[in-house]
Order: structure tokens, then C-alpha cells, then sequence
């Protein structure tokens, strides 16, 4: 069992990973500010888990059980000081921090340069050093394939190795705060800086490519805010008549039926690797993973309509539109590399992804509900 910190833990990935760690027996601190999630995520997250959630301040005034929820944001070194040194004082050290908090939506980063820097680099960039502070060096971190650009067509399915190119404010935040690990890393290579600091650097930079789908039960998953961006939440809102249509963004692509190719993953695929990640991590001398995590599967915007339909029985109508400026024609991972380092690899299909996703937007209509954020 390990004392955790889990920073945007109520979101769409991190909801389905505390879960996971859950059921691994972890302990979690859950950081969050709730400027894209619902607490209501995590009392379903205790309720499967079979615990309960405690709220608490950042100075926790109780010892943090199995699932702790703390109103905050990741930009605030007196919460985060606050944090770390109370799970201290209750000798419940954070021996690891999981960083899922941070902006998402590439098009709003392109609106708002300055809050994506903002709350990606400098929360990230406080995160760090409130951890250092307290001898915690042991961090996996959310990236992403959008580091990759436009992946040319010889370099598809993509290796870690691929170049970086970072095409938009968000992606770039990103390549930043893999920069920064990366400087960490390499500094705790050095035996006079793991002198100075008393310590190595553990740290996984996992690149997920598209996470889709939700926890089989139906009572988690994802809930985009206002009209979603990206075509799953947008297909299973169609399914469920919330929306008239989808538009498909292009079908004069150079993919087998013209529409965009993808590399969907299922979240419970992605939240175990997680585990994996962190597991790795904790058992392992200072090191850093850079991992791509996907299926190696493609599938094209046709593809995912057609399973959609299957799972829901129901049609989607859609209508063809121009690209969408900034899209790549394929993305697909290669995650020999995660498979090899984890003995990871996904387990679940594209009928899975779209039976759980479906089950989750039934029962779930409207998300979490109006007035839950
Ligand atoms: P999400 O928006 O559902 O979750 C992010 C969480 O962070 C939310 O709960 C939000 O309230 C919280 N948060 C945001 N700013 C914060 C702050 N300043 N302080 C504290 N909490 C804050 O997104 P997600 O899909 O679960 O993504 C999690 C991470 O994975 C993000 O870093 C994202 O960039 C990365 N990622 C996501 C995708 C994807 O397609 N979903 C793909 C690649 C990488
Ligand atoms: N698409 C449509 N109609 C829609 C939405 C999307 O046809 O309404 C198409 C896109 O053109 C693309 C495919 O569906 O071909 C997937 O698009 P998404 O917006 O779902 O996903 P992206 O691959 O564009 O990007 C997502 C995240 C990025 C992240 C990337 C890799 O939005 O932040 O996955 O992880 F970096």
C-alpha cells in the first residue's frame, strides 16, 4: 500500500484510476478544483470501490482514509505545502503523486494561451517542487500524442521515438512540463545532485492517445462540459438524441474510407496502466519511463459510428462536413515499448469501448447532473 496524491482525480481519466489504485489497495489524496468534474465522480468511485469518500481541507484535520477529497487548486503552494506536510504530521507520507490535473481542450488553448501555461507549466511546475520539498519523487504524469503534430505517414504507428512538434498551445504546455521531468531526471543522475537533494527522480511521461468509454458498471465515465469536442461524448450524444447529428470532419482523408483514423483506448485499459506505470515506478532505482499508451489499433470516424450503432441499436445520423482545421489524418501508437517496460498492454475492443460508453450515457444522460460541478 502506498500513500498517494492523485491531482485532478475527479476527472474523466483520473476517476477511473482511482478506482483502480483502490482496488490495488492504495490510499489516496485526491487535489481538485472541480473546474472540470463533479465530486459526485468520486462518491460513485467510493461506492464501487465498496469505501467512503472523506472530504477534507487541505490541512486535514482528520488521517486521510482510503479516499480523501480536497477542494483545491494545483497553482497554490500554501495548499500543496499544506497537503504534503499534513500527510506527514499524520505519518502518511505521499510517496507518490499521480498529475492528471490540467486544461485539455486544444481549440480553447488556442483562445486562452495564457491559462493553459498558466495552470499546465507553473501549477506543474509548483507540484514539483512542493514535492521535492517533502523527499516525494516519485510522479507519473498525464501527457499526450498531441506531442507528435502531425505524424507523417511512415511514422504511423507511432514510436516514442517519433519527433516532437507540439502543433497548438496545449500541446505545447505539455512537451513543456516533459522538458522539466526530463531536466528532473537528468539532475538525479548525477551523484552530487542526489546528494544535494536526497534523492532520485521516479517519473513516468505517459503519452495516452484517444481515451474513450467508461467503467463497465455505467455509474463513471466522461462528462464533457457544454458541447463535447471530441467525437465519442459527441457519437454517444447523438445516440441518445441529445444531439440531431454528428459531423464528420472529412471524408477525403488518404485512410481506407476517408474519414480520420484513430487510436482509441479504453479508459480502464488506460487506468491500469497507470498502475502498472506507478507499480513499476515504486519497485524500480530512480528512472524515467516515457511510454506511449494505446492499443496499436486504428479505427475511422465510420468505424466508431458503425460500433455505436451496434452497441446502442440505434442510428446515428451524420452528415459530412469539411476537415476540421488542425486534425491529422492517423494517429496510431505503437506501444511495444509500454508492453515490453509494463507488461501492459490493452485488453479491451472496440465493441467494449462502445457497450461501456453506451451503458454510461443510458443511464447517465445528463452526466453527472446539472449543478453538480
Ligand atoms: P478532465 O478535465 O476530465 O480531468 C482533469 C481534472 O483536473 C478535472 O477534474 C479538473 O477539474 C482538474 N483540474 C483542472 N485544473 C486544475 C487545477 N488548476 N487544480 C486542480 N485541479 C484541476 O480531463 P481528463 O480527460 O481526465 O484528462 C486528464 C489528463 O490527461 C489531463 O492532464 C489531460 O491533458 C491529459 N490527457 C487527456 C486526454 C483525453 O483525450 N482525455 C488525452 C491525452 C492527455
Ligand atoms: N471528429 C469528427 N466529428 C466530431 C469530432 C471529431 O469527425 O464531432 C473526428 C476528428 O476529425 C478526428 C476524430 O474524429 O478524425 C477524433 O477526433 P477527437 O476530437 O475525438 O480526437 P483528436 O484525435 O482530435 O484529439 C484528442 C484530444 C487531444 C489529444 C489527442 C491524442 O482532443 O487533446 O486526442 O490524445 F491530444
Amino acid at each position: 500500500m502506498a500513500q498517494l496524491l492523485i491531482t485532478g482525480g475527479a476527472g474523466f481519466i483520473g476517476s477511473h484510476t482511482c478506482l483502480v489504485l483502490l482496488e490495488a489497495g492504495h490510499q489516496l489524496l485526491v487535489l481538485d478544483d472541480f473546474s472540470n468534474s463533479s465530486a459526485v465522480a468520486l462518491e460513485r468511485v467510493a461506492e464501487l470501490a465498496g469505501t467512503r469518500l472523506q472530504r477534507a481541507q487541505p490541512t486535514l484535520e482528520a488521517a486521510p482514509d482510503a479516499l480523501t477529497l480536497v477542494e483545491g487548486d494545483i497553482r497554490d503552494a500554501q495548499c500543496l505545502e499544506a497537503l504534503f506536510a499534513s500527510a506527514k504530521a499524520f505519518g502518511l507520507p505521499i510517496q507518490a503523486v499521480i498529475h492528471f490535473a490540467g486544461l485539455k481542450a486544444v481549440g480553447e488553448s488556442v483562445q486562452q494561451p495564457l491559462r493553459y501555461w498558466d495552470v499546465n507549466l507553473v501549477g506543474s511546475q509548483r507540484l514539483l517542487r512542493a514535492m521535492d520539498q517533502h523527499n516525494c519523487r516519485t510522479m507519473v504524469f498525464s501527457s499526450s500524442a498531441t506531442l507528435y503534430g502531425y505524424p507523417s505517414p511512415e511514422q504511423v504507428p507511432i514510436p516514442e521515438t517519433a519527433p516532437i512538434k507540439p502543433i497548438n498551445p496545449y500541446g505545447a504546455s505539455k512537451h513543456a512540463v516533459e522538458a522539466l521531468l526530463a531536466d528532473l531526471a537528468r539532475c538525479s543522475g548525477a551523484a552530487e545532485a542526489i546528494q544535494a537533494s536526497g534523492g532520485g527522480w521516479r517519473i513516468a511521461r505517459l503519452r495516452y492517445f484517444n481515451p474513450v468509454g467508461a467503467h463497465p458498471s455505467g455509474r463513471i465515465g466522461e462528462d464533457p462540459n457544454g458541447i463535447p469536442n471530441n467525437l465519442f461524448p459527441f457519437i454517444t450524444q447523438v445516440a441518445i438524441g441529445r444531439r440531431p447529428e454528428l459531423t464528420v470532419f472529412g471524408d477525403d482523408w488518404p485512410t481506407p474510407d476517408g474519414t480520420g483514423v484513430r487510436d482509441y483506448i479504453h479508459v480502464m485499459d488506460l487506468a491500469e496502466g497507470h498502475r502498472e506505470a506507478l507499480h513499476s515506478l515504486l519497485r524500480a532505482d530512480p528512472q524515467m519511463l516515457t511510454l506511449n499508451l494505446g492499443s496499436g489499433q486504428g479505427a475511422s470516424v465510420l468505424d466508431v459510428v458503425k460500433a455505436m450503432e451496434a452497441a446502442s441499436q440505434r442510428a446515428i445520423p451524420y452528415r459530412i462536413a469539411p476537415r476540421r482545421p488542425g486534425d491529422a489524418a492517423i494517429s496510431v501508437a505503437n506501444p511495444s515499448l509500454a508492453a515490453q517496460q509494463l507488461q501492459w498492454q490493452t485488453q479491451r475492443s472496440l465493441t467494449d469501448i462502445c457497450r461501456d460508453g453506451w451503458a454510461w450515457q443510458q443511464a447517465n444522460p445528463n452526466g453527472y447532473g446539472d449543478g453538480c460541478r
